[in-house]
Parts: structure tokens; C-alpha cells; sequence
């Protein structure tokens, strides 16, 4: 019984020098230390030893099943250390490695155009309000005091659709009766960003597809003064508080009087250069005040209310912000040309 025993803890102790994961030390308990293990058999067998066995049989039994417990702690333990060890080696940071460069995004120089453009007239108390692309004959041309047939239309070179009196608007100036109508007989003072389409030639000043920002104001008692004042003052929050800005007759079917405005140019500073082609001006914007039937059309009585109205082509300003030479560069989607901004 006593060499049953020794063999006993002999393999145990072997056995459980090969153990290597939890797995297998919980199979080496069971077999070893379990119910049914050989040990536990003796112990349940000393009642039919005799008197003299029974002590010496249960003393080494009992000195047995410590010293495999004491294993099974011990390899417990080391397991456990074999595995903490693994994950401070797996998880090991160099901390004085330099950092791995993340690949930024950017916002496209037009969108950080707009952005500007928004704040700056946030600031002067607009609001941004947007309208469709695809537009009818009426708002587009119409109720702009352009009735059909009328010669004014040509300034806009025009995609039309296969549906009659359906066509993409050629300028943001519809959105301007869209807000009225919706706004009559409130005062007005609202931005009106979004893409506009001409069936132009394209060429690096030209493209069919391009981005407006209007802006209407309309109140009771709003002048030409005013309509210069927002502009110049744009101008000068735009390009700088040294630029000037001038104002030039002009034609447009929907305001009168309208006024083209220029902005001394900012890379000569006026004397002449490439970019302003010698003349020191730069053209940014059309405008004026806006006509009494346009007033009315919106839904606003013109002997009680005025208003002005400005549109500004938003590739040319960044264009010129950014001494872009090719509108193109816009929609092609080149990163050597997007990473610049
Ligand atoms: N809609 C005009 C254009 O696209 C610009 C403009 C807007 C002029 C508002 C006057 C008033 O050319």
C-alpha cells in the first residue's frame, strides 16, 4: 500500500511538470486530487486496513495530498506569472519612438471660402437659406422681370430640361422670390449659397457648373447706402481692411439701379498685374436695388418696402484669394491640387 502510495505521488509530481495551460492543470487535478483519483480511493479504503496499518497509511496519504496541492498552488502560481509575463512582453511601447503621422482631411478651398463668406455676413445679421437647383422658367427668369422672349435672358446661357419650363437655374436670384414668399410681409436679410449651371464653353475662367452666394435684404426703409456700406464692408472683412472697393453701373432686369463691384486689386495693390490684367481692379459681384416688380412679385408692397440684392461667384473669389489659375481645378478632384489648402 505504502509503494501504492509513492508511485502515486511520484507520477503526480512528474506529471504536472509537463502542465503548460489551465486546461490541462484542472485535467491534472482531477485525475490526481478528484474524487475518483487513486489517493481518494485510499482514503476511502482505510477502513478495511488494519490497526497497524491505518495511521502510518493515513499520515503518508495525508502528507501526499499536500504535497500535491502545494504543486497544484505553486503550478497555479507560475502559470499565471508565464502568462502576465506574455502580455507585458506583447504590449511592451517603445515611448520614445516618434508618433506615426495620421493623414489629415481637409475642407475643399471652396467650402472654406463659403465658411468664410457665411461668417462674415452672420456677423452683419444674415441668415443662410437654401433653394433648389432644378427651377422653373417662372422663378428663374419671370418673376425676375424677365417675362419670355425677353432679350435680357441671353446674359444667361441656359441648360434647359426636356420638361417644359423646367431648366437648372443659371444664377441663386430665384431663391430671392422663394425667401419672399415665404417671408412677406417680415423683413428680409438672408445668404443664398449654392451651385448654379451655364451651358458655357469651358476654359480655365468658365465652367457650366459653378457656386453662387446671393444676398437679399429687404425692409422698409433699406437704400442704395446701405446696399454699399454691406458690400464694402464684406470687402474689406474679405480681402483685407486696406482693399477698396468700387462700384460701376451695370444692367441686370432685376434691380435698378444695379452696380457691379470691384475690388482693388490685392496683388498689385492696384498697380496693375497678371491677375487684374493691368487694369487694378477685380470684378466680384453683381448687384443693386431691387425692382419694384420683384418686390411685388415676391409679395412686397414697393412703395412701402425696398430692399438690394447682391450675387458673387464664390471659384472667382477663391480664385483670386488663392491665386488659382484655372477654375477646373474645382471639380477634378486632384489631390496634388486639394493638399494644397
Ligand atoms: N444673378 C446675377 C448673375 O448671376 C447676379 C446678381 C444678383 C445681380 C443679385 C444683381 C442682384 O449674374
Amino acid at each position: 500500500m505504502l509503494d501504492q502510495l509513492n508511485q502515486i505521488e511520484q507520477s503526480a509530481l512528474q506529471a504536472i511538470e509537463a502542465v503548460q495551460d489551465e486546461a490541462a492543470l484542472e485535467r491534472w487535478r482531477v485525475s490526481f486530487l478528484g474524487r475518483s483519483s487513486p489517493l481518494m480511493q485510499v482514503f476511502d479504503q482505510m477502513g478495511t486496513l488494519s490497526k497497524e496499518e491505518r495511521p502510518l497509511i493515513g499520515r503518508r496519504a495525508n502528507e501526499i495530498k499536500k504535497a500535491l496541492e502545494t504543486a497544484l498552488n505553486g503550478r497555479t502560481e507560475a502559470l499565471r506569472q508565464a502568462a502576465l509575463a506574455h502580455s507585458l512582453a506583447s504590449e511592451r511601447l517603445d515611448v520614445s519612438l516618434p508618433g506615426r503621422p495620421l493623414p489629415l482631411g481637409r475642407l475643399h478651398p471652396l467650402t472654406q471660402t463659403l465658411r468664410e463668406i457665411y461668417r462674415i455676413f452672420a456677423e452683419m445679421g444674415f441668415q443662410v437659406y437654401r433653394s433648389r437647383e432644378v427651377e422653373s422658367d417662372e422663378y428663374n427668369f419671370q418673376l425676375l422681370n424677365m417675362p419670355e422672349d425677353h432679350p435680357a435672358r441671353d446674359m444667361w446661357d441656359t441648360f434647359y430640361t426636356t420638361t417644359p419650363g423646367v431648366l437648372l437655374r443659371t444664377h441663386t436670384s430665384p431663391g430671392q422670390i422663394h425667401v419672399m414668399y415665404q417671408y412677406a410681409p417680415e423683413p428680409i436679410r438672408v445668404i443664398l449659397p449654392g451651385v448654379v449651371y451655364r451651358y458655357e464653353q469651358v476654359s480655365a475662367r468658365k465652367d457650366t457648373q459653378f457656386t453662387q452666394v446671393e444676398g437679399l435684404a429687404v425692409g422698409r426703409s433699406i437704400t442704395f447706402g446701405d446696399l454699399k456700406g454691406t458690400l464694402a464692408d464684406f470687402a474689406r472683412r474679405m480681402f483685407g481692411q486696406k482693399v477698396r472697393a468700387r462700384f460701376r453701373p451695370s444692367y441686370f432686369p432685376f434691380t435698378e439701379p444695379s452696380a457691379e463691384v470691384d475690388i482693388e486689386c490685392f496683388l498689385c495693390a492696384g498697380a496693375g498685374c497678371q491677375v487684374c490684367k493691368g487694369s487694378g481692379w477685380l470684378e466680384i459681384l453683381g448687384s443693386g436695388m431691387v425692382h419694384p416688380t420683384v418686390l411685388r412679385n415676391g409679395g412686397y408692397d414697393p412703395e412701402q418696402y425696398s430692399g438690394f440684392a447682391f450675387g458673387m461667384g464664390v471659384e472667382r473669389i477663391a480664385m483670386l484669394r488663392y491665386k488659382i489659375e484655372d477654375i477646373r481645378y474645382f471639380w477634378a478632384n486632384d489631390l496634388r491640387f486639394l493638399e494644397q489648402f
